[in-house]
């Protein structure tokens, strides 16, 4: 019962965006004195794409992203684009409005070389965040500015405090599983799980204990249908070590576990994000959510528009590639973090 509630507020939820994405979009600086007096015309515009605007990551990149416009005197025009051709139809919407850059997380890497055509076409100068487009070799885009996670060692350091935990715990490797939730046709994804995963092996976490469980859709409720799977497969598991390729997938996996009886106790789940598990953390009781490494939504959000805004008025290029890094949180010590990095 409480699932379905649940489902149906995502998905009502996911709608409100589409129809709101169809109709247009979120102009996000209606407050601006000057637009409000109708005189907002002579403003720089910048887009700002996201994959999945329910999500918090994306929600904070935004915040921080209309932090930058407001400082910098820009409008931000903030798309939310959940399929490949939503991506495409912001970009014309964006053209039509006469915006000249665009900030993007693809909801599809593989329409990389479509997107940079497209804005390429328009004359829209174009930087990718988040989720790097692939050409159609499946190889990295590099010609296209782009500023992402260094996925690697954000996954290696999920796999070390995995593995510290295992030890600390003392959990035997033949009652224990690592539960790897995957979704591999993301590259930043195959990256941070295959980091966990590599850490965890180099520790001495024995390899036949690991377990995949790949998720179909990027999501929470992907995340739970696939590890929901994984544990009708593995019945004689005692203690999960969980990762993913970000909050909402451990998120997933801790609630399906969750389903099966399993208490906090015998679950140790490490995210990546630290901006959608707060809820999590804040609930009374600890729960098998354990820790999430916190990324930089001020850097990928701020940054990403306020370089945008330097390109197109100054002709200041961004660097090709810029990676950013992470920090270990817990429910102990997430919010002396948080506010430390100017989150709370
Ligand atoms: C991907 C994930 C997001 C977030 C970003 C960080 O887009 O889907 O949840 O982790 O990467 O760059």
């Amino acid at each position: 019962m409480r699932r379905m509630a649940w489902i149906s507020t995502v998905t009502v939820l996911w709608a409100g965006t589409l129809l709101a994405a169809i109709a247009g979009c979120d102009r996000g600086t209606s407050s601006s004195p000057t637009q409000a007096a109708g005189g907002g015309g002579d403003k720089v515009k910048i887009g700002f794409v996201v994959k999945d605007p329910t999500e918090p990551w994306f929600q904070n990149e935004w915040k921080f992203a209309q932090q930058a416009a407001d400082e910098k005197g820009f409008e931000l025009v903030k798309i939310g684009a959940t399929d490949g051709n939503l991506a495409l139809a912001a970009i014309d919407n964006l053209a039509a409005q006469g915006a000249k850059g665009l900030v993007i997380c693809t909801p599809d890497t593989k329409l990389g070389p479509a997107l940079q055509s497209k804005a390429d076409e328009n004359g829209l100068k174009l930087l990718s965040v988040d989720d790097q487009f692939m050409d159609a070799d499946g190889k990295p885009m590099t010609d296209v500015h782009h500023v992402g996670i260094s996925a690697k060692n954000i996954g290696k350091s999920v796999g070390t405090a995995l593995a510290e935990q295992y030890k600390k715990r003392g959990w035997k490797p033949e009652e224990t599983g690592l539960c790897v939730v995957t979704f591999d046709e993301l590259e930043t994804a195959r990256e941070r799980t295959n980091g966990a995963t590599e850490e965890l092996l180099s520790a001495g976490f024995p390899k036949d204990r690991v377990f995949k469980a790949p998720q179909k859709t990027n999501d929470v409720p992907g995340a739970f249908a696939a590890v929901d799977v994984l544990l009708t497969q593995q019945p004689s598991v005692k203690n999960w070590l969980v990762c993913g390729l970000n909050d909402n997938a451990v998120l997933g996996g801790v609630r399906a576990l969750e389903q099966r009886g399993f208490k906090a106790a015998n679950v140790c789940g490490i995210g990546i994000n630290g901006t959608d598990c707060l809820d999590e953390f804040r609930k009374a009781e600890p729960t098998g959510f354990y820790a999430s490494v916190l990324l930089t939504p001020r850097r990928h959000g701020y940054e990403t528009a306020e370089m945008m805004h330097k390109w197109v008025t100054d002709g200041a290029e961004p660097p090709k590639i810029t990676y950013t890094d992470g920090i270990l949180i817990t429910r102990e010590t997430y919010e002396k973090i948080m506010k430390e990095q100017g989150l709370l």
